[in-house]
């Protein structure tokens, strides 16, 4: 098992170009099974998250092949119809191929995900959004056993309550091979959910109010093989913000959509970090303690849950008393035990953080948890005195491409271990 060994404070200083997004490709990827042919998504970025996704769509018959951030997705045999437990619980994401799965094979057997380290993460919405555009779903031992019914699926009427990332993309898969218009309401307009639709629609799928929270499909339609380049991530940009604002210094990064980075660098900004935005690249630059703040992580274009804890690492440094609160998942705070580990000074009560700014962090053993905890927790590490080992990277390694050494080339002083 590898872990990092992070040598700080150093500041971080330089140019880098962001990547593709995770959570952009994988409904993407999911999207493929919706036609028959080969499917080329261009800018993948080579994670572990999108690699296990193929595994899953070759389990299914599917070719797949990720060559220089190139991905090939051949689906002229993929007659399965099955994502097993021992696949879905690795995964959560897996559960996207539920939708393309009941639409065009017509039916899907695809196991329950279970929880996760924050809470119980249901799937009620994927399932019920599918039941109105007539699927048979029954739950039988652990797995979703969908099945078209006669005549197959029709077009509906859903509104998603709350608002699903998840749950959008699925329905809407499933949505535009059903008969008939469909509407769905209150979905989500995450810029992943935007791409999936805009991916969709160019395939040959007929999606009206894409980008609101109201969807509407006429369908059914024969989808071509998707031809789509999959947009900049903006965790992994806002994540290299957050490092900045952290440790100080000033990096430039490019291949980013500076909108979808708005309800980021609004927060970093209050926070008195200097933000330029050109077009395609935005400039952080940060000197001394940031300014404390309060979030309150919302869906898009609220503050982003999958950068609440990098945010925390950050105000764990801030000069005053910042506020978290947590409006997606209640429990999402298991790196603030480890941030504390490291000096910082955190008060949890319900979904609500009360962080009391520290001048310094000091260096110490952590463990990383999930994904976007490691990279607070890796963040820190390089701005804290001393040495930081984070344990257990493999949770950095599903959602971000070599990042220690891309930190390094900022100037971080971080070496991946093999233990
Ligand atoms: N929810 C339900 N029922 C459902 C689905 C969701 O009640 O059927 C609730 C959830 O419990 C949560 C809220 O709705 O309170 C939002 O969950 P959502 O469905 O939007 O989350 P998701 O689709 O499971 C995606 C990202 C997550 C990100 C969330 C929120 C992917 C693969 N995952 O998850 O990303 O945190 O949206 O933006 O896109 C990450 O990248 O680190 C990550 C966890």
């Amino acid at each position: 098992m590898d872990r990092f060994v992070i040598e700080g404070p150093t500041r971080l200083e330089g140019e880098l170009e962001v990547g593709g997004a995770k959570n952009a490709v994988l409904p993407l990827m999911a999207a493929a099974l919706l036609a028959r042919g080969d499917s080329i998504i261009q800018n993948v970025p080579d994670l572990h998250d999108v690699r296990f996704f193929m595994t899953i769509l070759e389990g299914l018959g599917a070719t797949c092949s990720l060559v220089g951030g190139e991905l090939r997705l051949g689906t002229a045999e993929a007659e399965g119809r099955e994502a097993s437990y021992d696949l879905v619980r690795k995964m959560r994401a897996s559960i996207y191929v539920l939708g393309p799965l009941l639409a065009f094979q017509g039916e899907a057997f695809v196991s329950l995900p279970g929880g996760c380290a924050w809470g119980p993460r249901p799937v009620n919405l994927h399932l019920e959004g599918m039941a109105a555009l007539g699927a048979e779903i029954a739950l039988e031992r652990g797995y979703i056993h969908a099945r078209v019914p006669r005549g197959g699926l029709r077009g509906g009427r859903f509104r998603f309550e709350p608002v699903s990332v998840g749950g959008t993309c699925n329905v809407l898969m499933a949505a535009v091979l059903a008969r008939g218009e469909t509407v769905l309401e209150n979905c989500a307009i995450e810029p992943e959910v935007t791409a999936l639709a805009i991916g969709l629609r160019d395939a040959g799928a007929v999606i009206e109010g894409i980008g609101t929270p109201t969807l509407r499909i006429q369908g059914p339609v024969t989808l071509r093989p998707l031809q789509q380049t999959v947009i900049a991530d903006r965790i992994e940009a806002g994540t290299f913000m957050a490092g900045v604002a952290l440790a100080g210094g000033r990096v430039r990064l490019t291949g980013v959509d500076t909108v979808h980075l708005d309800p980021i660098t609004a927060v970093l900004r209050e926070m008195g970090c200097a933000i330029t935005e050109e077009p395609g690249a935005i400039t952080i630059a940060a000197d001394g303690r940031p300014v404390a703040t309060e979030i309150i992580t919302r869906p898009y274009p609220g503050f982003p849950t999958d950068m609440q804890a990098q945010l925390m690492a950050v105000c764990a440094v801030a000069d005053g008393t910042s506020f978290i609160s947590e409006g997606i998942y209640a429990d999402r705070f298991t790196h603030v035990a480890e941030l504390q580990r490291l000096g910082a000074d955190i008060r949890v009560d319900g979904a609500r953080a009360t962080i009391f700014g520290v001048p310094k962090l000091q260096g110490a053993p952590v463990m990383a948890s999930d994904l976007r905890a490691s990279a607070a927790l890796v963040l820190a590490g390089v701005a804290a005195e001393g040495t930081t080992i984070v344990n257990r990277v493999y949770h950095i390694d599903r959602g971000y491409e070599c990042i220690e050494e891309r930190l390094a080339s900022l100037g971080a002083r971080i070496r991946r271990e093999s233990v």
